[in-house]
């Protein structure tokens, strides 16, 4: 794995790089309108589709109108699916908007050009209307790759999409073909009325399908399979690049001796480099590249389709059984829980925090990083009032430094308590949940007094010394259902189920 920056820093250039590249689609997609296609009153789809329509009868201009029409459909999408949805829609159409003006200021100010009547750059429509598509489906695959949408009909779409099961695909197009259809209309008593409307369908047809090549083409991944005997060294410099690599045993069949294979998975833009690396360490290997149609799973693509039981897969970082079982009872089924065993991941995650926040960020981000699933980690222990809070964080290996030895660990306390009148101590809960793009943390007390002896035979750790505020009863001589309807660790969970539910 390669070093990697904050997750805030890393959010922070993502969404730059995003806006940056948007803005150079935008440019992109108004060129190919204005120079391609409003001169020739070719209409596609969409609501720049609609806006050329109107430019046509009335000759106000496209951007106006466009802007308009996505005010109030935004209006509705903000109502419908919140800010988050969009906020980029808002910065492209106001963008797009600003960009298709200053177009049209800097054509006007060519010599012989009438305001609001754009030139024809090329004299054959056809040919225009085929460049016009290109742009714009170049356009639109770099916003999309880039997390955009240039608003209009992608804003209906993801409305409808809310409700009805239909395809976002499929509602864009139906748009497009009412919006293209409606043009001969616009045209009816021309004598080329049925050519332009033919020619909307063509460009609509250019710009989709340059939209999938290029869209395919940027996510086009290559397998590679290396026969080296420096294989080692290779593996570990193509894992040096944050790629992984899987070595698979062979045998040679002509010299029947044994041979290391590599086998690696890439993006295609990686495979330049990846031939040079495997060049300078051994110009003899011997290397297959092919194609793969899709590659999913950490570092490519998200698994689309929704497994059978349609859960949301988070990964709890422990492997304490009792805790799993408490924190999956409490989830309820709506959640795929998995333990740390069940990814998979078998290393001594690191706990060197000095708060219960930063042990519990610690574990979830370890798991985020190096297996890529959301993730959810708890810290929890015993603060006692006269001990200035300890053992805190400590509460696990409080009596010898290592952990989990719960008889030495009361006996520590009580003797650190004997004599003292203040007996006031809670247990805290601190489950830090780590996203793609988000951490949050959820917090439980439960507030009590340290006894000067043990009762009780159920539980773990410090319970039977435990008694809750209003309990007579310790944590150790609850039944399990008692104690998990008040714990430190139920008040958290359920705070963080609410969440999740909430968001869900
Ligand atoms: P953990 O972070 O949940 O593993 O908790 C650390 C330590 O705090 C445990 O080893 C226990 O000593 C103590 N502790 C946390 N929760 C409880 C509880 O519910 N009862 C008793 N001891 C607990």
């Amino acid at each position: 794995m390669q070093p990697q920056l904050p997750t805030f820093a890393r959010n922070f250039w993502q969404e730059a790089r995003d806006y940056v590249f948007i803005t150079f689609a935008l440019i992109i997609y108004a060129t190919g309108l204005t120079c391609f296609l409003l001169p020739y009153e070719i209409t596609t789809g969409g609501f720049t589709g609609v806006a050329s329509i109107i430019y046509y009868i009335t000759h106000f201009e496209v951007q106006n109108t466009y802007l308009l029409i996505n005010i109030i459909f935004l209006v509705a999408a903000v109502i419908e699916l919140g800010w988050k949805f969009c906020i980029k829609t808002i910065y492209a159409v106001l963008m797009l908007s600003f960009i298709l003006w200053a177009m049209q200021r800097i054509i006007e100010m060519q010599p012989g050009v009438e305001p609001g009547h754009l030139p024809k750059v090329l004299s054959d429509r056809t040919l225009s209307c085929i460049i016009g598509g290109i742009f714009e489906g170049v356009a639109l695959a770099m916003c999309f790759l880039n997390n955009g949408s240039t608003g209009g009909t992608d804003i209906i779409a993801a409305i409808v999409n809310k409700y009805k099961n239909l395809s976002l695909g499929n509602v864009i197009l139906i748009c497009d073909i009412i919006v293209i259809s409606s043009s001969y209309f616009v045209f009816r008593d021309e004598a080329d009325s049925l050519q332009r409307v033919i020619l909307g369908y063509i460009t609509l047809s250019i710009s989709s399908v340059t939209l999938d090549y290029v869209m395919n083409r940027r996510r086009q991944s290559v397998q590679f399979m290396i026969f080296s005997r420096n294989y080692s060294k290779i593996a570990d410099a193509i894992n040096a690049t944050g790629r992984g690599v899987t070595v698979i045993d062979g045998t040679g069949w002509y010299t029947k001796t044994e041979r290391k294979v590599l086998v690696c998975l890439a993006k295609r833009s990686e495979s330049i480099n990846i031939f040079r690396m495997i060049k300078s360490i051994d110009p003899y290997a011997f290397m297959s590249m092919g194609n793969v149609l899709g590659v999913y799973g950490e570092g490519f693509d998200k698994i689309k389709a929704k497994s059978n039981s349609d859960k949301r897969t988070i990964v709890f970082a422990t492997n304490n059984a009792h805790k799993l079982e408490e924190v999956r009872q409490i989830l309820g089924d709506q959640f795929e829980v998995r333990s740390l065993d069940d990814i998979g991941c078998h290393r001594d995650i690191p706990e060197t925090g000095s708060t219960f926040r930063e042990n519990a960020l610690q574990k979830a981000q370890f798991v985020k990083t190096y297996y890529g699933f959301d993730c959810f980690a708890d810290d929890s222990g015993l603060e006692c009032d006269a001990l200035g809070g300890a053992p805190g964080v400590l509460s696990a290996r409080y009596a010898d430094g290592k952990g989990h030895d719960n008889e030495a660990n009361m006996r520590k306390l009580l003797d650190a308590l004997n004599g003292n009148e203040n007996r006031k101590a809670d247990f805290r809960t601190v489950i830090a949940f780590v996203t793609d793009d988000s951490v949050h943390y959820f917090e439980g007390t439960v507030d009590g007094k340290i006894l000067a002896e043990r009762r009780g035979e159920g539980g773990f750790g410090y319970d039977p010394l435990f008694l809750p505020d209003g309990y007579d009863q310790t944590f150790a001589e609850m039944s399990a259902e008692q104690k998990n309807g008040i714990s430190h660790r139920a008040q958290a969970v359920a705070k963080f189920a609410a969440f999740l539910t909430k968001k869900n």
